[in-house]
Order: structure tokens, then sequence, then C-alpha cells
């Protein structure tokens, strides 16, 4: 069910990221070529995904999500290109391709993130992919910002960067993973949500419970495959963590640990989805896939 569901979410949010990155001039086709080869180089779309599953679970079309997709994935693609620089993780494999400062240069790299987090607010707000009303398309800008910023995945990079090296206890961890993937997760499901046009608060906070475990079991995940997976399914380096001495959830508890800790999160997740119907299906699905995908 999630292959033919992410296949057909897959398929409408590329058509709307790839009307995005048509140079208006000349001069800065090699800026647009950048951005646009971070975005449409066959990421999973975990995070639009879970937009459109969230626009769904509340009985509204999914297409109304279009801009929340968009923005989301905008904004990660931006943060992994960041993210790969010689200054972060030092990178060279994404995706299966050489990371953006590998096929471009690294001013190039640096000015194609800051670009595609500008077009992510520029496109939640376009109204072919918004048709919210202002007061619903200000609470998705008003999230996505603080999701995106020192507050949220900006702060956790920071507190990445800083604890390179460093023994963290599980809540430092904890605190570091919700931020740094965990906000931006919570915020696809939260601005999909919000999307639909007809959230109560109490379906929002029942989200928000959802997404606060599927954020950080996503990293757990993650951290997980790094040491378990392999460079040719992962599209990037394997053991890239252990190289580099990243604090993660294997390193900390033990891979059996962290893989039952996976578990207990993705069954957090469902059991905050009880008063949801079968419109949440894809929702469930999306959370035990987090836990289960191989890269
Ligand atoms: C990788 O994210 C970076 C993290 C935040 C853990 P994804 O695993 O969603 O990467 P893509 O988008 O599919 O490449
Ligand atoms: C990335 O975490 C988180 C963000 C980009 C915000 P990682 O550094 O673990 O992601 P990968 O493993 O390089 O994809
Ligand atoms: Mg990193
Ligand atoms: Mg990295
Ligand atoms: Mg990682």
């Amino acid at each position: 069910m999630i292959a033919a569901y992410q296949a057909s979410c897959q398929a409408r949010v590329d058509a709307a990221l790839e009307a995005l990155f048509s140079a208006p001039s000349t001069e800065l086709e090699r800026l647009y070529a950048a951005m646009r080869y971070s975005v449409m180089n066959g990421g999973k779309r975990v995070r639009p995904l879970l937009a459109y599953a969230a626009c769904e679970a509340l009985g509204a079309p999914a297409e109304q999500a279009n801009g929340a997709a968009c923005a989301v994935e905008l904004i990660h693609a931006y943060s992994l290109v960041h993210d790969d620089l010689p200054a972060m993780d030092d990178d060279d494999l994404r995706r299966g391709q050489p990371t953006t400062h590998k096929a471009f240069d690294e001013a190039c790299a640096i000015l194609a993130g800051d670009g595609l987090q500008s077009l992510a607010f520029s496109a939640l707000l376009d109204p072919r992919l918004s048709p919210q009303a202002d007061g619903i398309r200000l609470s998705m800008v008003q999230a996505l910002a603080k999701a995106a910023g020192p507050a949220g995945m900006v702060g956790g990079q920071a507190i990445d960067l800083g604890s390179v090296g460093q023994k963290l206890d599980q809540q430092a961890l904890a605190f570091m993973h919700r931020h740094k993937t965990g906000a931006l997760i919570e915020a696809s499901v939260r601005l999909g949500a919000l999307a639909s046009a007809r959230a109560e608060q109490a379906e929002l906070d029942a989200l928000q419970c959802y997404a606060q475990a599927v954020g950080l079991a996503f990293q757990v995940q993650d951290d997980i495959l790094d040491v378990e997976s392999d460079t040719a399914t992962l599209g990037k380096r394997q053991g890239a963590d252990i190289a580099r001495d990243k604090p993660t959830y294997p390193a900390l508890l033990g891979l059996p640990a962290a893989k039952a800790y996976a578990i207990e999160l993705r069954d957090q997740a469902l059991v905050a989805l009880q008063g949801f119907g079968e419109q949440a299906e894809p929702l469930r699905a999306l959370a035990r896939y987090i836990v289960e995908r191989r890269h």
C-alpha cells in the first residue's frame, strides 16, 4: 500500500516542484541548475508524504497540501545541501550522486541552499499551490519558519556540530534529534493538517503527538541505517557517523536497543492516531514505513 501511495504522492509533489526551477534569466541558469539538482534527484519525499497524509486524515483532498508539500521538501533539500558541506558533515555522496558542492562548487551550494529556503516560503504562499484563506496560510508560514529556524532544524544542526566527539546522554540526544530532524517532520504534519482547512484543536494535538514520535523515530532509524546498511542502498556513505564520531542512538544504546526504541516510537505514533478512522491509514502506514525502511 505504501509503495503505491508513495509513488502517487511523489509524482504529485515532483510535478509541482519541477515548475519552480526555470531560471528567470540566463545569468541565473547555474544557480537554478544547482537548486534543481539538489531537489529533483530521487529523494524519498517523506515530508511531502506526511503533509499529504495529514491533509487526507482530516478528510480533505491531498492536492490542497501541494504548497505545504513543496515547502517542506524545499527546506529539507536546503538542509541537506548545507549539511553535506565541508564545514559541516563533509560528505561527497547524496541520493546516489555527488553532493551539490561537488557537482558545482561550495559557494554555489551555499547559495543554492539559501535560494531553496526562500523558494520554500514563496511556494507555500503561492495561491495555485496553497488555495487556503490568508489566515491559514499565515499559520502555515509561522509553523514552517519556527520549525526551520534556530528554535528548530538550524538549532538542531548547531547542537549536532557542537557535539562531535562528545558523549551525550539520552535526554541531550533526544533534544538534538527532535530539533535537527523532528521539527521539520512535525511541521510537515502540521502544515498538511492546516492545509485541510478543517483541523480542530483536538485533532491538531493528536497529530502533534503522532508527529513527535515519528520525527524522533525517523532520525533513530537514520542513525541505525548508518551502521547496518550499505552505501549503494543508502545513496550516501554508510558509516559516516562512526567515522566522524557523531553522537547517535546506536552509539549510545547499542544497535538492538536503538531498534527496540524505534519500534516503541512507532507504536506511540500509532496510539496517537487511535481517534482517527480509515482516512488516517496513510499516516499509519508511514509510521510503519519510517522504522522499516532500508534507506
Ligand atoms: C536524511 O533525510 C536526513 C535526515 C534528516 C535524517 P531523508 O532520509 O528523508 O533523505 P532523502 O530526502 O530521502 O534523501
Ligand atoms: C541531517 O542529519 C539533518 C539535517 C539535514 C537537518 P544527518 O547528518 O544524520 O543526515 P544524513 O545522514 O547526512 O542524511
Ligand atoms: Mg548532519
Ligand atoms: Mg549528514
Ligand atoms: Mg545521518
